[in-house]
Formats: C-alpha cells, sequence, structure tokens
C-alpha cells in the first residue's frame, strides 16, 4: 500500500501597515524597481529587492528579449546579481512587486518555476531560510519562504542522494 507523504507550506497574508519598517523598506524598493522593467512583449513589470546580511539591497526587474527565451525574470537579474556581486553575503529576504502597464494597482507576481530554482539555491547554500514578501493589491503582502514556495524542491544535498 502506497504511503501518503504530505510537505505542509506555510504563508502569512498581512497588511502593508504591519510590515516591520526593514520589510516595508525593502517593498518600497521592490515597487521603485517596478519602474526599471524593460517588458516591452508582456507589458508585466516586475520589481525585485534582495536585502543582504550587510544591510545592502540589490535590485532587479525583468528584462525582456525580442528573442523571448533570452530575457529574464526580475527575482533572478536581482538574486544573480546580488550574488556576482555580494558573493559571500548572506541573502535574509527578497521583496517582489508586479504591475500590468497602466494598471492602477500591484497584482501578485507569484515566482515562476525557474525563480523558485533559482531562488532555492541561495537558501540551500547559506542553509537559512530566505524570507519573501510578495505585494498583492488592496496594500496586502504575502509572506513566505523560498522553501516553501518550492516544497519537494531539488537541491545541492539532492546531488549526493539526500
Ligand atoms: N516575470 C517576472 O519577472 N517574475 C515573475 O515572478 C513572473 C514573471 C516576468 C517574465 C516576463 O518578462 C513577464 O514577467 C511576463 O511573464
Amino acid at each position: 500500500m502506497a504511503k501518503k507523504i504530505t510537505q505542509q507550506v506555510e504563508a502569512e497574508l498581512f497588511d502593508i501597515s504591519e510590515l516591520s519598517t526593514v520589510e516595508k523598506s525593502l517593498v518600497d524598493h521592490a515597487i521603485s524597481a517596478v519602474e526599471n522593467a524593460y517588458a516591452p512583449y508582456s507589458n508585466f513589470h516586475v520589481g525585485a529587492a534582495v536585502l543582504l546580511n550587510n544591510g545592502e539591497v540589490v535590485k532587479g526587474s525583468n528584462q525582456e528579449n525580442a528573442a523571448y527565451p533570452s530575457g529574464l525574470c526580475a527575482e533572478r537579474v536581482a538574486i544573480f546579481s546580488a550574488g556576482a556581486n555580494y558573493p559571500s553575503e548572506q541573502v535574509k529576504m527578497i521583496a517582489i512587486a508586479a504591475k500590468p502597464k497602466d494598471a492602477r494597482d500591484f497584482v501578485m507576481a507569484s515566482s515562476c518555476g525557474n525563480c523558485r530554482q533559482a531562488m532555492m539555491e541561495y537558501e540551500s547554500k547559506q542553509d537559512e531560510p530566505i524570507q519573501l514578501l510578495f505585494v498583492r493589491p488592496n496594500n496586502e503582502i504575502l509572506k513566505t519562504t523560498v522553501g516553501d514556495l518550492l516544497p519537494f524542491g531539488f537541491d545541492s544535498k539532492s546531488l549526493k542522494g539526500a
């Protein structure tokens, strides 16, 4: 008989006014990064802000390309930039905001599978959870972690058979 395996994931929903000063500031950075999106093909503008242990914030936005697959999501632009410029710093938190062109409110961009995998690599490398803050419509913030976003994920431990 098959054994059922359940993996629980958690997320919390906040009003933006309930965030700590550090969290609110990171969300503001993600919102400002939306302005730098280069998204002439999808018109879907995404910003991400990575908070490092040393207090530095590294921003990214989606960068599209006429050869569509050559573009990259905001989350990976930001986290790869953080990894490239601050290779020894841990990633504490990532805030993500998105807005379709001309929309009045934000929409939640629940990171794509490739970004979940890319963020998982850094969580696994530092062996500390990375907090995620997703901006949602109506001033809501969904707070979770990379591990919660990618249950049954593949990481460096998987290569060793764990
Ligand atoms: N995109 C992101 O930057 N992050 C997400 O979480 C979802 C999707 C980008 C990729 C592409 O430039 C556009 O949004 C539409 O998919």
